[in-house]
């Protein structure tokens, strides 16, 4: 008879962020030999059988899917930018519905592990009653996580929280933050932005700091990051967190031991657009701005005619990825004739792409992103020099170090208009700037690729981590 496989439960928090890599990860273990029941919410689950259709959610008898409920109401029209409410709801009903999952799952074979998100720390209290060991894999940066992790020393030396609203805007936070270690030339605009309240009740501010505090009861902490990268932050992390594994890129290592397995399953909640690609296969090498904001930025209808008109004006031939709710209260005409008209030789709308087919492609030069934690690993797989538009959470902390430790993005501000966009496009595409972070950007690619063949950093970490699973 086969000796019975270990089971280990794996749950993201319901965002495209999160499911990317906890995905990867649990495909990975699948392959090492690991049975894999992953957890989506009800509501993610339909929108997968919409977006990709029952193949991808038909993996292997090995490899199973399970729902549970989210708990925000049925009136609530479930963007998925409603992270507040998610927030609230989750960690209360999300728990009763994980638990009762747990309960029905827990013998058919016996559940060995359980690796959460991070965020969603509410599974440790249902782990712990069932007596089953619990991995965390926090899926934004780790110079992020410091932060949330020096939360108590900023409050102590009254940094946090803010007095009032005028010290978001009167230079208070360019306060340097030098004195914590790792962080020198940090200033306090870099902190995750839910730190940077007013209110220490604000809900997303409580859910994450608590989230990062429960870190240390996880059985190890897993991070989408490599050594070489972020190695000092690391280490000031492992003072406080101490069985903690890198294994990022998670993209690379995935390509580096199972491109296929498990290929017809997705992750992505919006149905992708291919033929963006055919478009890249007739662009001249290293030519083309690829844009993208990820999967929870909103921006005003105003603000999306602004950014596309000096977009248009950087006269690069581009591809932008516009979600269908990126714009709050947009509709589909929101971009005017004109533009389209402008943009018809050189520029390329989609809803959604296969981005990391996109940041592959040998005619992608640049990448305008808004630095979320997948989108700046992606690229620093491929090699992508970035322009850096940071909107919020960790994507401050990840512009600073792209652009002032790791020598691969430039920053634009927030305020951008039509001649910033234009001139930055140009620095990236054609400008001695742009040769330096491309250089770099090319160096990091190879220093990731280090991490994540044999001997590799990331390796050896998820090396160890399938022997603490498989000892569980
Ligand atoms: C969110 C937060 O915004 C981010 O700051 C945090 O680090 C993670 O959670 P998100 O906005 O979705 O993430 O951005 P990002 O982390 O970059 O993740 C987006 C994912 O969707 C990437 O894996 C990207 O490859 C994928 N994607 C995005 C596509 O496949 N196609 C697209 O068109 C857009």
């Amino acid at each position: 008879m086969e000796p019975v496989k270990p089971h280990v439960v794996c749950i993201p928090l319901p965002a495209q962020g999160p499911i990317n890599p906890i995905l990867k990860l649990a495909k990975l273990l699948h392959f090492k030999g690991f049975r894999i029941t992953f957890v989506h919410t009800d509501f993610n689950y339909h929108r997968l059988l919409e977006s990709r259709g029952l193949d991808s959610l038909q993996g292997s008898p090995d490899f199973r899917f399970e729902t549970i409920i989210d708990g925000l109401p049925s009136t609530n029209p479930r963007g998925i930018q409603d992270l507040p409410d998610l927030c609230l709801t989750i960690p209360v009903e999300g728990l009763r519905s994980f638990w009762e999952l747990i309960m029905k799952l827990k013998d058919v074979p016996p559940i060995t592990s359980i690796i959460s998100d991070g965020v969603m720390s509410f599974t440790l209290e249902v782990a712990d009653e069932f007596g089953i060991p619990e991995m965390v894999l926090f899926t934004p940066s780790a110079c992020s996580m410091l932060g949330y992790l020096h939360y108590e020393d900023l409050k102590e030396r009254g940094y946090f929280p803010l007095k009032d609203a005028s010290q978001l805007s009167n230079g208070y936070l360019d306060t340097d933050m030098d004195w914590i270690p790792a962080m020198k030339g940090v200033g306090l605009r870099e902190f995750p932005t839910f730190i940077r309240t007013t209110n220490p009740n604000d809900t997303m501010f409580n859910y994450n700091l608590q989230s990062v505090n429960n870190a240390t009861k996880a059985a190890a902490v897993i991070l989408n990051t490599f050594d070489d990268l972020e190695h000092q932050v690391l280490d000031a992390i492992k003072t406080k967190l101490t069985n903690l594994y890198t294994i990022g890129p998670l993209s690379l290592l995935h390509r580096q031991l199972c491109p296929t397995n498990l290929d017809s399953m997705g992750s992505n909640l919006w149905e992708e657009d291919t033929q963006c690609l055919s478009w890249l296969d007739e662009r001249e090498p290293c030519s083309v701005v690829y844009v993208n904001f990820g999967s929870l930025i909103t921006v005003t209808p105003q603000k999306l005619r602004d950014f596309a008109w000096e977009l248009a004006d950087s006269k690069y031939p581009f591809l932008w990825v516009i979600r269908a709710d990126l714009v709050n209260g947009g509709g589909e005409d929101i971009l005017s004739e004109e533009f389209l008209a402008a943009i018809s030789d050189r520029g390329v709308l989609v809803g959604w792409c296969p981005q990391e087919r996109v940041l592959s492609h040998p005619s992608v030069g640049g990448f305008l992103t808004h630095c979320g934690w997948n989108s700046t690993m992606e690229s620093v797989c491929e090699g992508v020099p970035l322009i850096c538009w940071p909107f919020f959470a960790d994507q401050p902390m990840n512009c600073f170090y792209c652009c002032r430790e790791w020598g691969i993005g430039m920053e634009m501000d927030s305020d951008v208009n039509r001649e910033k966009v234009e001139i930055l496009a140009r620095e990236l595409m054609e400008g001695m700037k742009g040769h330096c972070l491309r250089v770099k950007a090319m160096d990091w690619k190879k220093k990731a690729e280090a991490a994540t063949t044999p001997g590799g950093s990331s390796y050896i970490n998820f090396d160890n981590i399938v022997m603490q699973l498989k000892q569980e």
